[in-house]
């Protein structure tokens, strides 16, 4: 996309942003409790599907639940600071061309964050803690820190995307999740038609100011896509679900074949953005 192109882009999602704006607080009809007798999440979309670890459907259930929270307190967490990282540069020299969009970005990701929390505190014990991460955040020089922030946030959106896509029509589960997963479906599409074009012309910047960081680059990229996947697998949602081996289910799960194929179906889109902008030099494997 040239650069009249992305201009059009930019005011077409800024126009659709203010058109389609909400009010997070009044849009959605909280029920009293949400039955627990019903699938929060469609089974199909448990980290342990296909597995064969767990074949008790009142666990499934139980799981269903607990990896509603982890899946909904993954955004609370991951977008706090990613929001840090927002903010920081909304203003500045650099980010003149996106300021308008950034404030749309901003605004809807708060809203997101408040409905995510609310639900978990709500109707379960409250959002999880977030895990440690072993990847570094920043210390790659300007422009490379840039292409970091932006990265991570199109990898989290699209795997947010992954399954807000298909929860958000997902007649088995209640309907304030279906609305939820839906509400979110229908921001994060312009975030991530916004993120697409910011990335590549981060990338672009970055590979003119310290190209020989190309390479780190990709492999820092990569690592980040393994380690959101593993994100989901988490052994406290494990633990919550009554399974007695959480650690070991986890691991169990998440190096199984058929886990495999699921990873690389969620981070098919992002992977196929990522080698086609050139950002990649080979696919990313799972
Ligand atoms: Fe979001
Ligand atoms: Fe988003």
């Amino acid at each position: 996309m040239d650069e009249s192109g992305f201009d059009t882009m930019l005011a077409r999602l800024a126009e659709k942003s203010r058109d389609e704006h909400y009010n997070p607080y009044t849009k959605f009809s909280w029920p009293e409790q949400v039955s627990e007798d019903e699938w929060w999440m469609h089974p199909d979309y448990l980290t342990v599907a296909g597995t064969g670890l767990v074949e008790d459907e009142k666990t499934l259930k139980a799981l269903a639940r607990s990896e509603t929270v982890n899946f909904f307190s993954l955004h609370v967490n991951g977008i706090r600071e990613l929001m840090i990282e927002v903010s920081k540069r909304i203003h500045t020299p650099g980010y003149a061309d996106y300021n308008e969009y950034l404030h749309h970005f901003i605004g809807e990701e708060n809203a997101h964050m408040w409905f995510f929390a609310e639900f978990c505190y709500r109707y379960t014990g409250g959002i999880y803690p977030e895990a440690a991460s072993p990847l570094r955040r920043d210390g790659f020089g300007d422009e490379w820190d840039d292409v970091v922030v932006f990265s991570r946030i199109l990898i989290f959106e699209e795997i947010f995307d992954y399954f807000n896509s298909r929860m958000g029509k997902e007649p088995l589960i209640p309907d304030i999740l279906r609305e939820i997963h839906a509400a979110h479906h229908h921001d994060e599409s312009r975030h991530v038609a916004f993120g697409k074009q910011l990335v590549k012309r981060l990338h672009e910047r970055a590979c003119a100011a310290a190209p020989e960081r190309r390479d780190d680059m990709e492999k820092y990229i990569k690592d980040y896509m393994t380690h959101s996947v593993r994100s989901l697998y988490n052994p406290q949602s494990f633990k919550d679900a009554g399974l007695p081996n959480p650690l070991e289910v986890r691991r169990k799960a998440m190096a199984h074949p058929v886990r495999r194929e699921f990873h690389t179906k969620v981070m098919a889109r992002v992977d196929r953005f990522f080698t086609g902008a050139g950002i990649f030099s080979t696919p990313w494997e799972a």
